[in-house]
């Protein structure tokens, strides 16, 4: 949430500051705003609005300067206007020092009450701004921008990760973290501090993760890093092992479609190296967990928000089906302040995309707290859930850019499925049935090729759901979590009420929606519970409904009862998932294209949501 970059080197910074933000858009897109420091001044330009209008107004009026910082905002405190944007100014009668922040200051008020009455002005109804005046009054007595904001910080209650510069202080960047990601990106006679990898990765592919309570000071040459409680840091080098034009959208209109498209790839990459098909089970490198402490565990909890919640949901169905193993799933949130029992039996997963979702971070932080292996399922490698988890599994999905998020969801129920059968051969799973669910991961990726291959007919279905009031999306056991990470999707690409149940369900109330303006897509492929999904249908074509059917190629009975019939490939129910989910994701593509929608920036949200 909110993207950050700074730079300092010999090169023009607002070029790689506007380059930087391009690709941390999708973390936040309200407002965008560039400061540079040069002959003793800083210069600010910043816009409410997308990146390409304060480009635009950067081509106009130039920001030249070799030392800046930059900020694209989703905003918190303050709606998006001019004022509101970052960079925000420190400083009695002139600025003394720009900033930018991510996260939130919980005790701003007090904060700004004090600075004003110190003789502070404030511009804008941010938390954030009270940062710079904070470092600007620091900086009377201190002299010296690093600890000034060292001194400021133990005066901030929240979260952050922020930047200064201060013309005062040539060339120099000062970066803080405190529950929101920055890492220093170290270049040959430039740095760069960044919110995320891949507003560095164009320049260089060294990196260095800040934790929390780290302090840097960059300067062209090179980095200082201290703990602002126990002094000087030796900083931990990683390496960005993913290209750069990963996250270029090549011939694809958009990085959703393209996300899905990519999907077959990454569930043979998210199994790769996991599948042991001479004990038909899975194996994985990182859960740092003997055969004999996973034999004693009696109970997992899943743990995840929107679509890893989603996913950890599916994971409860294949466990307990294929493992017989009871299985929560909590929402982060929930998770987080409930006090839940956990005893030394029980395994605790928590599932992020980003590894930086706050309320994700806050469940396993409070798993940690209560002494709990707390294990991680995220694609983001570095990332602080990876980081904090004591173990866990890399998606391997490449960087997700779309706000929908689609191949990080396959790759997670890739990664529970196999999940699911290591668990199972550990306890009553024959060799033959976990054969089986090895031969169906290993036919997965191909049939999902073929799922593809329905995108004009999600497109036909996207007329009737275009014009829709609300879409109810139906589907039973493993299909039912589908079924709700359809309707997700929908709502944040089309912004039409969407609503996800369990299809048995739709009689305990929501058949009171069905008329000829509420279609219902159903999941209903051939398995077990294929008849009363029918029933179902039947119920809602009696009430005048539009029914959208997904099923199995060849079905006789549901091509006369939809409106709209999406073939998938006839397949094992235990990877239905990875099937059923594809046509959803491209109905909601094709909603909001013929919606006019913003399809990888929807309003409101941002990709990777570090505020609680
Ligand atoms: O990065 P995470 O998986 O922790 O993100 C969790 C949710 O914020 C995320 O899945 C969100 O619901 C997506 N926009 C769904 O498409």
């Amino acid at each position: 949430m909110c993207g950050i970059i700074g730079y300092t080197g010999e090169r023009d910074a607002s070029p790689i500051l506007i380059a930087g933000l391009r690709r941390l858009e999708y973390r936040g897109y309200d407002s965008a705003g560039a400061a540079t420091c040069r002959q003793g001044m800083i210069d600010i330009r910043k816009r409410a609005g997308r990146v390409h209008v304060l480009e635009e107004l950067i081509d106009r009026e130039p920001l030249p300067g070799v030392h800046g910082i930059s900020h694209t905002r989703w905003a918190t405190h303050g709606p998006a206007t001019d004022a509101n944007a970052h960079p925000h100014l420190g400083g009695r009668s002139q600025a003394e020092v720009a900033i930018v922040h991510n996260g939130v200051i919980e005790n701003h008020t007090a904060l700004r009450g004090e600075l004003e009455r110190a003789g502070f002005r404030f511009m804008s109804e941010t938390d954030s701004e009270v940062i710079a005046h904070l470092i600007a009054q620091a900086l009377e007595e201190e002299h010296d921008l690093f600890e000034a904001v060292k001194r400021i910080l133990p005066r901030l209650e929240g979260t952050y990760g922020l930047v200064a510069i201060s013309p005062a202080h040539p060339g120099v960047l000062i970066g803080a973290r405190m529950g929101s990601p920055l890492l220093v990106g170290m270049g040959e006679g430039e740095q760069i501090l960044a919110s995320d990898a891949s507003a560095v990765a164009p320049h260089t592919r060294q990196v260095v993760y800040l934790q929390d309570g780290e302090v840097a000071r960059l300067t062209p040459s090179g980095f200082d890093l201290v703990h602002r409680d126990r002094g000087v840091v030796a900083p931990r080098v990683d390496r960005i092992d993913w290209r750069p034009d990963a996250a270029e959208l090549g011939r694809h209109a958009h990085y959703m479609i393209k996300e899905i498209r990519e999907q077959p790839a990454t569930l043979v990459d998210a199994c790769r190296g996991r599948i042991n098909r001479r004990d038909a089970t899975a194996c994985f490198g990182g859960l740092n967990l003997t055969p004999r402490a996973l034999r004693r565990v009696r109970r997992v909890v899943l743990i995840g928000c929107g679509t890893s919640w989603h996913a950890a949901l599916v994971g409860e169905y294949l466990i307990e089906r294929i493992a017989h193993l009871p299985v929560e799933v909590e929402f982060a949130s929930e998770f987080r302040y409930r006090n839940a029992p956990l005893d030394d039996r029980t395994l605790v997963f928590v599932l992020s995309q980003s590894g930086e979702t706050a309320d994700a971070l806050g469940a396993l932080r409070e798993a940690n707290r209560l002494g709990h292996p707390t294990l991680a399922i995220v694609n983001t490698v570095g990332s602080t859930i990876a980081r904090e988890a004591m173990g866990g599994v890399y998606l391997h999905a490449g960087i997700e850019v779309g706000v929908a998020s689609t191949k990080a969801f396959t790759a997670q129920i890739a990664v529970l499925t196999l999940l699911a059968l290591h668990l199972g051969r550990l306890r009553g799973l024959s060799f033959q049935e976990g054969l089986a669910i090895v031969e169906a991961l290993e036919e997965a990726p191909g049939l999902m090729q073929d799922t593809l291959n329905l995108e004009p007919l999600a497109n036909q279905a996207a007329e009737p759901i275009a014009q829709a009031r609300s879409v109810l999306f139906l589907g039973r056991d493993l299909l039912y979590p589908v079924a709700l990470e359809g309707a997700l999707k929908l709502t944040e690409v089309t912004y039409i009420p969407a609503h996800g149940y369990a299809a048995a369900e739709m009689k305990h109330g929501p058949i009171a929606l069905v008329d000829e303006t509420t279609p219902c897509v159903f999941l209903a492929p051939r398995c077990s519970l294929y008849a009363k999904t029918v029933s179902t249908i039947e119920e809602v074509r009696a009430r005048g409904g539009i029914v959208v059917a997904i099923g199995t190629e060849g079905d006789r009975v549901l091509p006369g009862l939809a409106s709209i019939f999406l073939p998938i490939p006839d397949a094992p129910e235990v990877i239905q998932p990875f099937l059923c989910v594809v046509p959803l994701q491209m109905l909601a593509y094709h909603v909001g294209l013929r919606l006019g929608r913003d399809i990888d920036k929807p309003r409101n949200l941002a990709k990777s949501v570090t505020v609680e």
